[in-house]
């Protein structure tokens, strides 16, 4: 089994662990999630973030609430899970690994329902390692079809956290630069500092340091001066969601990326699974796009920035539609033309 590069969830004694990712990089906190309800709420609220982790942490988050009912009813038990997997996907609306995740468990229930219930609970368990063990190989493969496109001297530009954090452990874009410092190319990343929340500034930098890969923070409205002065060589960043036709949900600023890079003859690449990519959206307008608290905006990490009663508009993501898209790094190589490897 690939080994995670961080430890972001994990599974130990029927227990469930994770990182807590709204401390980050002051406090290495690690929380318990001991309920469906603590890990609706870890998923909310961002201790857990980055779309191939949500998927893995409600998969193991189903199996936790089918181990803790008691009952001998059959029919009770598949019904009190269903209803857990209902409503875990009301935690986040973007990421489609969470449903990719949710809708594996719940099929398993619906093949065996005539199973016993100690054994429909150990192969919910089974599914959910499948689900986390599956993203780490694919993240692993996503970072060697990657460092292909990575030469001596680069400097690539990354947004938000697409990394280890925000998977089982190994990345997605930043899997690329992982597998790229393997085998001893010498780059330089810029770390867009991701606002509201900053998962670049607070979580990129963090793991970037942490594996020995020179970076640069800048803040989000730096990039454009760089691409100009001819300092960007391209960008890789993750997705939350891509439509049939390629049209990628991915947090917001990275759409006004993509519409710079075209502008500077910037190539532009999306790192991603393909339990990120969803057959039943045909493009970018079906993608359900989350708004998120206006406090993320009127406050940098609970201190107030603006007028305590500002208006906000804060989406948490954007659609950058596909033919900005140079090419997609997924684990089964790179895919270079928007569309057309979904069939049906
Ligand atoms: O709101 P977040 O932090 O969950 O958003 C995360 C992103 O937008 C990531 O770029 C995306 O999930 C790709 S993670 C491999």
């Amino acid at each position: 089994m690939i080994k995670p590069i961080i430890k972001t969830l994990w599974w130990e004694n029927g227990r469930l662990y994770i990182i807590d990712q709204r401390v980050l990089p002051e406090k290495e906190r690690i929380l318990e999630l001991k309920n469906i309800r603590d890990v609706w709420e870890s998923i909310r609220n961002l201790s857990i973030r980055g779309a191939p982790a949500i998927g893995c942490v409600a998969a193991y988050g189903v199996t936790l609430s089918a181990l803790r009912i008691d009952t001998k009813d059959s029919k009770g038990f598949i019904k009190e899970i269903k209803s857990n997997i209902k409503y875990l996907k009301t935690s986040r609306p973007t990421a489609y690994n969470l449903f990719f995740a949710l809708s594996r468990m719940e099929r398993v229930l619906e093949e065996f329902s005539d199973m016993s219930i100690s054994w429909l609970k150990e192969r919910l368990l089974k599914e959910a390692e499948n689900i986390y063990r599956e993203d780490l190989d694919c993240c692993y493969k996503i970072g060697v079809n990657g460092a292909r496109l990575i030469q001596d001297n680069m400097n690539i530009l990354t947004h938000c956290n697409a990394g280890g954090l925000a998977t089982s452990g190994y990345g997605t874009a930043l899997a690329v630069f992982f597998t790229a410092k393997k085998q001893k190319k010498k780059f330089n990343v810029f770390v867009n500092e991701t606002r509201p929340v900053l998962q670049g500034a607070r979580l990129t930098t963090w793991e970037l340091k942490k594996a020995g890969i020179p970076y640069t923070l800048i803040c989000d409205n730096m990039a454009g001066y760089l691409m100009n002065l001819g300092r960007i060589d391209m960008i890789i960043t993750g997705a939350d969601r891509i439509a049939k036709n390629g049209d990628t949900a991915n947090k917001i600023g990275t759409y006004s990326l993509a519409v710079l890079a075209k502008y500077h003859k910037v190539d532009f690449y999306i790192a991603a699974p393909y339990s990120t990519f969803d057959p039943s959206i045909k493009n970018g307008k079906d993608i359900p796009v989350e708004e998120r608290d206006a406090e993320e905006v009127r406050k940098i990490k609970g201190r107030l920035i603006a007028p305590s009663d500002a208006p906000v508009y804060n989406p948490a993501f954007d659609i950058t539609p596909t033919h900005l898209i140079k090419g997609f790094i997924t684990e089964d190589g790179i895919i270079k033309k928007p569309g057309g490897w979904l069939s049906g």
